[in-house]
């Protein structure tokens, strides 16, 4: 297996924790690429269920190298806590997790104006973890990193200029108090000692790595349609979510990139505001949240959910370089007569086949439809593509076609078992 990119081709949550796991088993590192603790990523081995937010979804594997990459962001506290949690469980952390000392470090002031922001009247719906407010400082060259956090001559003079100027906003703007230096200064000079062991240069760890013809797995967070340049801005996350961004977010260059693979949920979902053209109507919604377990693993809300949409997908083909597909979810859809794929939007007498970026166009367009018919089988305990019911099999194939695009892996259920190759 060569150095592989796993993306999110919808809008997050499309089961990319569980086909990371599968991926795992065969590569010798895993490395996060953007994101933070926004990302919920599930894993479910037997009666084990996992949900990772920071350490890359390979750590369930024994051996492996977890990387959290220069373009993550990460709250230290949260950190803690999940190795803490991960610990807890018997899995090993010490000499397995790299964390890498370019990456952005969380400030609770970044936490305090993202949920300030989302209490204001036109909300994206954030996670509120402080994700967009620290990549705004990163662009800014604001931001503290973990080699800053290192250093306490620097750590002190970022942190002095940073309250500074979030104080002022604070007090100014939003007419809240600000955060104490001392405090601050005393909690993360902790965190910084507590962490320092896993801190190092992981662009040299991987790119030796390579050289050395070891394996890398590029886990990506969120989805497409959440990336900040080609998503639905502005109701998208505040970095590259797209396979582009596991070069930047690791330091592997893109000619070290030998494939990408977009994981598909076999209908929609999306968590927090902004246009969803297939969105279902109420009686769909709740029975396909209440079969899918549609709930947020990090927020816990529910997510909204709606038919496969296919402008989507194809946009995200083009925009990663999707080599291969992996649909999950199949077994979602087994209670299902008819099932319906977005081909097209219809805007004021116009046909959009491709992804308008206009949100005027997403969010008022009618889609377009192709139907067909159901399977109203049980899918879940299926072991290979060829027993399938036929209309499942119909199903994937049209998907398939549309997207001009192979489908290698299809899932049944959330545990690792429930999985088969195409062939
Ligand atoms: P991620 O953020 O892309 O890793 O996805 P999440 O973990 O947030 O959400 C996916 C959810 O679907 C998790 O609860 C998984 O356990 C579950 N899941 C993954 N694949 C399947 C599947 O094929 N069928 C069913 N029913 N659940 C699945
Ligand atoms: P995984 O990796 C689904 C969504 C939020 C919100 C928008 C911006 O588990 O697929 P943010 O807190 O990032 O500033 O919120 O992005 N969002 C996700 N939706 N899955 C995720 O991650 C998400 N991470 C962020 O709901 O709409
Ligand atoms: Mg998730």
């Amino acid at each position: 297996m060569p150095n592989i990119v796993i993306v999110g081709a919808q809008w997050g949550d499309e089961g990319k924790g569980k086909v990371i796991d599968i991926f795992s088993k065969k590569a010798d590192l895993v490395a996060r690429y953007q994101g933070g603790n926004n990302a919920g990523h599930t894993v479910v081995i037997g009666k084990d269920s996992f949900i990772l937010h920071l350490i890359p979804s390979g750590i369930l594997h024994k051996g492996k190298s977890c990387i959290i990459g220069n373009g993550v962001v990460v709250d230290p506290k949260a950190l803690l806590e999940e190795i803490k949690t991960l610990e807890s469980k018997g899995i090993k952390i010490s000499g397995r997790l790299l964390v890498s000392r370019n990456a952005h470090v969380i400030f609770p002031y970044h936490k305090k104006l993202d949920e300030l922001r989302e209490a204001k009247k036109k909300k994206i719906g954030t996670t509120k973890k402080g994700i967009g407010p620290c990549y705004a400082d990163k662009a800014a060259r604001l931001g503290i990193r973990f080699v800053d956090l290192l250093d306490d001559e620097v750590f002190k003079e970022k942190l002095k200029n940073n309250l500074d100027e979030k104080n002022d906003i604070l007090s100014k703007i939003y007419g809240v108090e600000g955060f104490s230096f001392n405090e601050l200064y005393n909690e993360y000079t902790d965190y910084a000692n507590r962490l320092k062991k896993y801190i190092c240069d992981t662009t040299l760890v991987l790119n030796d790595a390579i050289k050395k013809r070891r394996r890398v797995l590029f886990e990506g967070a969120q989805g497409t349609l959440l990336d900040v340049d080609h998503g639905t801005y502005p109701f998208v996350t505040s970095s590259n979510a797209t396979a582009g961004g596991a070069a930047t977010g690791t330091g592997v260059g893109p000619t070290k990139i030998d494939k990408v693979i977009g994981v598909v949920k076999a209908y929609t979902t999306r968590v927090g505001e902004g246009p969803f053209p297939t969105e279902f109507p109420k009686d769909l919604m709740e029975k396909i949240r209440t079969k899918g377990n549609e709930f947020g693993a990090t927020t816990g809300r529910p997510r909204r959910c709606g038919w496969f949409d296919s402008i989507v997908v194809k946009h995200s083909v083009m925009v990663n370089g999707i080599d291969e597909i992996v649909v999950t979810k199949l077994d979602v859809l087994d209670c299902l007569g008819s099932l319906k794929i977005c081909t097209a939007y219809k805007f004021e007498d116009k046909i959009y086949k491709d992804f308008p970026s206009d949100i005027r166009v997403l969010s008022d367009c009618e889609p377009m439809y192709e139907e067909l018919p159901g399977w109203e089988k049980d899918t879940t305990g299926i072991k290979s593509y060829s027993c399938l019911p036929k209309n499942a099999k119909n199903y994937l194939k049209k998907i398939q076609k549309i997207l001009d695009t192979k489908i290698v892996l299809v899932s049944v259920g959330s545990d690792r078992k429930q999985t088969f190759s195409r062939e």
